[in-house]
């Protein structure tokens, strides 16, 4: 069965997902960046204080299937999106989706007028079917290794 909830993330979750992002970080992105790329992205300790604490200031909700988190998403209460990570092996079953749709539901409740976000060159797709287009590129230096990612907007009406 496919079937899944959304729900808010607890905090003792942490560690689920902090492996869930690097799993899928590693396992999804690996034909759009090289390994040295996803290291510095993601590194093995992501289980770090930072990662931590935005996800208090954050509304971070989390997919669920049979009590197992499945996707994971975590926004500023400004609009900023700063993650959205569906596992391996639940791709192409409309948790990303699910998880956007209930950003949008928050954000419109909390009277934010628009989703912004820094997408990786293996998300823009996504968020580009998903109804937000592209205002620029950024480059950034993570751990001395340079990326490239596309700075995206949604309007919500
Ligand atoms: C990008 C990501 C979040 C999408 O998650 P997902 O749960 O597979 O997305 P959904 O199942 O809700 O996809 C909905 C639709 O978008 C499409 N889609 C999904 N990923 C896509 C991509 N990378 N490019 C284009 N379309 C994509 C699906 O095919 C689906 O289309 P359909 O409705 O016509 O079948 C997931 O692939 C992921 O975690 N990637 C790695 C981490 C990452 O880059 N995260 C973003 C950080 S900025």
């Amino acid at each position: 069965m496919n079937n899944f909830t959304i729900r808010t993330m607890k905090l003792s979750e942490f560690n689920i997902v902090a492996k869930l992002v690097y799993d899928s970080v590693h396992t999804l992105c690996v034909n759009e960046y090289t390994p040295e790329q996803l290291d510095a992205w993601v590194p093995k300790n992501l289980y770090m204080p930072a990662f931590r604490r935005s996800l208090f200031r954050c509304f971070a909700i989390v997919a669920v299937h049979d009590k197992e988190i499945v996707g994971f998403m975590s926004t500023e209460r400004d609009g900023y999106v700063n993650r959205l990570y569906t596992r391996p092996d639940w791709v192409k079953k409309g948790v990303a989706t699910a998880l956007l749709n209930k950003t949008e539901e928050w954000a419109r409740a909390h009277k934010v007028k628009r989703l912004l976000l820094e997408s990786s060159k293996s998300a823009e797709g996504f968020y580009a079917k998903n109804g937000f287009e592209k205002i620029g590129e950024i480059k950034s230096l993570k751990n001395d290794i340079e990326f490239v990612s596309a700075k995206m907007r949604k309007e919500l009406k």
